[in-house]
């Protein structure tokens, strides 16, 4: 069976206090055995997160990461720097770093090679524009953005990538794509590993969906057959609706 995954991406919230307050209002809940939690704190509170959560097995991932092992990047964190303190997975390639800090297919390219040489877990994350749906190009356009993840990986490193479906339109909008959207698209995305590797290894990328996910809406989304979970922003911020995500299959 292909990893369950719930993973809850904080973005640009939860200072030193809050963080401290939401774990443990995370940790009062029990977690279930057969899906893994993840949490995706700002670089400030990812020290403290990993320290907090040691008595569990929720696993704390970072948002983003630096284009090199080291050097004159300012502002820049290494995969090192992620690996010395406990943290094993980066989040690679969200629509907000594509929108607003202008990474480019060429840039995340160099960040997968950078992360798998780190030997970082990376959780790719790519999907369509409202635009793209409306004129129908969704498909091509996610084929396209998934090259970026796959086109030079070994079958060894392809089992270090979680893929993150998130269609711009539903993320941070209220909007989500229907269950029949998401395993229509989930499936298509397993047919292109399929097609870069062979259906063994597509059986066995986990396909996380992400855009708008609530207790509500989770379990209709999770019970298709392509899609192993979600990547939840909003969500994520308050305990009682994150666990009951993680609780949705
Ligand atoms: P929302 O769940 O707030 O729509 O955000 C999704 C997302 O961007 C997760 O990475």
């Amino acid at each position: 069976m292909r990893d369950r995954i719930v993973a809850g991406n904080w973005k640009m919230n939860n200072d030193f206090n809050e963080t401290e307050k939401l774990l443990d209002q995370l940790k009062s809940y029990p977690e279930p055995s057969d899906v893994k939690i993840m949490i995706a704190p700002s670089f400030t509170q990812l020290y403290q997160s990993v320290q907090l959560l040691k008595s569990t097995n929720i696993s704390v991932v970072a948002q983003n990461m630096g284009i090199a092992p080291s050097g004159a990047y300012t502002g820049e964190v290494s995969p090192k720097m992620l690996k010395g303190i406990g943290v094993n997975t980066v989040i690679i390639g969200h629509s907000e770093r594509r929108d607003i800090f202008k990474e480019d297919d060429n840039f995340l390219t160099k960040k997968i090679k950078i992360a798998i040489e780190s030997d970082l877990k990376v959780i790719f994350c790519f999907g369509e524009k409202l635009e793209d749906r409306v004129l129908k190009n969704h498909f091509e356009i996610v084929a396209n953005q998934l090259k970026v993840a796959l086109l030079n990986l070994s079958y060894k490193n392809i089992m270090k990538i979680i893929l993150a479906y998130e269609p711009v339109w539903a993320i941070g909008t209220g909007e989500t794509a229907s269950a029949a959207q998401a395993q229509e698209m989930h499936s298509y995305i397993r047919n292109i590993i399929s097609s870069y590797f062979d259906s063994k290894v597509a059986d066995k990328v986990p396909i996380l969906y992400g855009g708008s996910v609530k207790p509500s809406n989770a379990k209709e989304i999770f019970s298709e057959s392509d899609v192993d979970g979600g990547l939840i922003g909003g969500a994520s911020l308050n305990a009682e609706d994150f666990m009951n995500i993680a609780n949705s299959f």
